[in-house]
């Protein structure tokens, strides 16, 4: 039987490039994306991967997409914890308001979507969870403060899930990308974006299908022994 992979925020950008790197390897994938339907639409057009529709910051909706998805699917084995938003500005700045959206989907969604998968993957003896966390929340970055730490936080709830998963062969791994060519990139000021780019010593923005390689590999069989493991990919712009 084909595992079944659930990707959050799996209609876009890296999201969108490891829903079709795990459909490639003969994953049975649900992409979730929160708000844009005519993209999912597209995506789902482009690809043939189902795309389902709710908000990882809901508690209730992630329990209920679960369902769902395992209704029609199957059971879940990979969830990938790819959903992100960013509301930058400086601390001056900031509202409440943008701290709460930030930290309530970036990293409340890891949370949110983890236990819903978590009884599942317990009593089936097995689990692959990929977060997705940032160079942002390794080294800080101006103008995102709550980024930062919601990022920073997904490291933390890695390596404390990874503990408890361990015997029930569920592992729990983080991906840490650098700048990668994605919407969420290029709206960054393009003056800001040219600095950030001139400090990578690649030389360039990376690829999301660089950042859904490594998520392939730390959702194969094989990768049983890698647990509570983070691995940055930046170019070499943060070498952690
Ligand atoms: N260090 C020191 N000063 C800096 C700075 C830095 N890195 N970046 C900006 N500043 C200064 C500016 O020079 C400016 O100073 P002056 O007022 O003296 O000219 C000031 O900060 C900007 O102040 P503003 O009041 O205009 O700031 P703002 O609240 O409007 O915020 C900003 C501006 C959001 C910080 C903007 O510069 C920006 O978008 N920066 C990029 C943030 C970023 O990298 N986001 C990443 C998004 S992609 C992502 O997050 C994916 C991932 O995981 C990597």
């Amino acid at each position: 039987m084909a595992r079944v992979a659930v990707v959050t925020g799996g209609t876009r950008g890296i999201g969108e490039a490891i829903s079709i790197a795990l459909r490639d390897a003969g994953m049975s994938v649900a992409a979730n994306y929160g708000g844009n339907d005519e993209k999912a639409r597209a995506f789902t057009e482009r690809t043939g991967i189902r795309a389902f529709k709710w908000d990882v910051g809901d508690h209730d909706a992630c329990i209920a997409g679960i369902a769902e998805v395992e209704g029609e699917l199957g059971p879940v084995d990979v969830l990938v914890n790819n959903a992100g938003i960013t509301r930058d500005g400086t601390m001056k700045r900031m509202t409440r308001q943008a701290w709460d959206e930030v930290l309530d989907v970036n990293l409340g969604g890891c949370f949110n979507m983890a236990k819903a998968v978590w009884d599942g993957m317990n009593g089936r003896k097995f689990g692959r969870i990929v977060n997705i966390g940032s160079i942002n929340g390794q080294a800080g970055q101006y103008g995102q403060v709550n980024y930062a730490a919601a990022k920073s936080g997904i490291h933390g709830f890695t390596k404390a899930l990874a503990q408890e998963g361990a015997r029930a062969g569920i592992t729990v791994n983080a991906i840490a990308p650098g700048y990668i060519d994605t919407e969420m990139v290029a709206a960054v000021p393009e003056d800001v974006l040219a600095k950030i780019v001139a400090r990578i010593p690649v030389g360039r923005l990376g690829k999301a299908e660089e950042i859904a390689r490594a998520v392939l590999f730390l959702c194969g069989e094989e990768a049983g022994f890698i647990t509570g493991s983070t691995l940055s990919i930046n170019g070499g712009q943060h070498m952690y």
